[in-house]
C-alpha cells in the first residue's frame, strides 16, 4: 500500500517577509514570499511598517501557495506558522492567520520556532542535495540571528554560541549605512570587496568568551576609523571604497570562521551547516570550502530561496512535527523572545 501523502501549509511573518508555502510530505510545492521594500526607506526593519504590511500580504501570498502547489485548501493536513522568535507585531499577523485557518479547516495547527526553521530547512527534499547527519553544527547567520546550534537529532538541538548584541547581518547593514550603502547593504558590501584588498585596514576583533559573538564593538571601531579618515581627507570613502569593504568582509568572515572552529574543536563534530541571510556571502562559503580542503569538514548550504527567511521552512518543521503528532493548542500565542 503507497503511503498517504501529507500536505503542509506554512507561514512565517516573524520580520519582513510575509511567506506561505505548500509542502507535499518533504518536498516542497510552493514557497511564496512577499519582501517589505518600504524599510529601505529607513535604513532598518521598521516595526509597526512590518506589521501593517504582513496584514496586507498575507492573505495574496497564502492564495498563491495554495494557487502554485495546485491543490485545495480542504486538502491540507495541518497549518505551521512562525510563534517566534521575531518582531511580536509580525509574529501576531501569522498567528491569528494561521489559527484561523486551522479552524476553519478543522485541521491541527503547529507552531514552529524561526530558528529550528532555519536549521530544518537543510532536511527539505531536494535532488542531489545531502543532507547532513546526527550530530552536526549549524551556524544560522542572518540579520536577525548569529547562533551556533548543536543538532543531535530534528528537536533536540543546544544553542552553545550566539551574539550578544547585534547580528552579523546587522554589523554587515550598520557598517554599510556608516559608508552610505543602501539597505540591507550585506549584498552591497560582498559585491564591493570581490575588488578591494581585505588586508588594506585592520579591524579589531572583539574578545568573547566561549563560543558567543559580539558586532556592536566592530561597527562602532569602522564608524571611528571612518570620522577619522574623512577629517583626512573628505573623499577618503569613494576613493577606497572596494578596499574598506573587503578588510570589514575580511574581518567578519575571520570573526565568524575563529568561533566555528573552537566549536569543532569542543565538539568533534565537523559537518556543518549554515543558514541565514548571510549565507549567501561568498566570503563565508569560500571560507567553509577551504575549510573542507585544509580541516576536513564537510558543509552544507541550502539553496538560496531556504536560507533567507520563507514558510518553506516552517512547513518542513510542521512536516516533521506532524509525523510525531505534536500539535499546538489554539490558544498558543505568539512568543519575541523563543528559545530553541
Ligand atoms: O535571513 P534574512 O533574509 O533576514 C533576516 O535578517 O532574518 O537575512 C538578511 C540579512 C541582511 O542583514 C543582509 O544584509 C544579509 O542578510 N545579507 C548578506 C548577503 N546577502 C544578504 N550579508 C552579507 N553578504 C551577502 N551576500
Ligand atoms: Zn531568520
Amino acid at each position: 500500500m503507497s503511503k498517504e501523502n501529507i500536505y503542509i501549509l506554512g507561514i512565517e511573518s516573524s520580520c519582513d517577509d510575509t511567506s506561505s508555502a505548500v509542502l507535499c510530505n518533504d518536498k516542497i510545492l510552493s514557497n511564496v514570499v512577499a519582501s517589505q521594500k518600504i524599510h529601505a526607506e529607513y535604513g532598518g526593519v521598521v516595526p509597526e511598517l512590518a506589521s501593517r504590511a504582513h496584514q496586507s500580504n498575507i492573505v495574496p501570498v497564502v492564495d498563491q501557495a495554495l494557487k502554485q502547489a495546485n491543490i485545495n485548501k480542504d486538502q491540507l493536513h495541518a497549518i505551521a506558522f512562525t510563534r517566534g522568535p521575531g518582531l511580536m507585531g509580525s509574529l501576531l499577523v501569522g498567528t491569528s492567520f494561521a489559527k484561523s485557518l486551522a479552524y476553519g479547516l478543522d485541521i491541527p495547527l503547529i507552531d514552529v520556532n524561526h530558528m529550528q526553521g532555519h536549521i530544518l530547512a537543510h532536511f527539505i527534499e531536494e535532488n542531489a542535495y545531502t543532507k547532513p547527519p546526527f550530530p552536526f553544527l549549524a551556524m544560522t547567520i542572518s540579520g536577525g540571528h548569529t547562533q551556533i546550534v548543536k543538532v543531535n537529532s530534528y528537536f533536540d538541538m543546544d544553542v552553545i554560541g550566539e551574539t550578544i548584541d547585534d547580528a552579523v547581518g546587522e554589523a554587515y547593514d550598520k557598517s554599510g549605512k556608516i559608508l552610505g550603502l543602501g539597505y540591507p547593504a550585506g549584498p552591497q558590501i560582498d559585491k564591493l570587496a570581490q575588488t578591494g584588498n581585505p588586508k588594506a585596514y585592520q579591524f579589531t576583533k572583539p574578545k568573547v568568551d566561549g563560543l558567543n559573538f559580539s558586532f556592536s564593538g566592530l561597527k562602532t571601531g569602522i564608524l571611528y576609523f571612518i570620522q577619522r579618515e574623512t577629517k583626512n581627507n573628505p573623499e577618503f570613502v569613494k576613493e577606497n571604497l572596494a578596499d574598506i569593504c573587503a578588510s570589514i568582509q575580511y574581518t567578519i568572515i575571520g570573526i565568524l570562521m575563529d568561533k566555528l572552529k573552537s566549536a569543532v574543536k569542543q565538539t568533534g563534530i565537523t559537518h556543518i551547516a549554515i543558514g541565514g541571510g548571510v549565507s549567501a556571502n561568498s566570503g563565508i562559503r569560500a571560507a567553509l570550502k577551504n575549510a573542507e580542503q585544509k580541516h576536513g569538514w564537510t558543509t552544507y548550504i541550502p539553496k538560496f530561496e531556504y536560507t533567507t527567511d520563507n514558510a518553506a521552512m516552517i512547513a518542513i518543521v510542521g512536516y516533521l512535527k506532524y509525523l510525531e503528532k505534536e500539535f499546538s493548542d489554539f490558544d498558543i500565542m505568539a512568543t519575541a523572545r523563543l528559545k530553541i
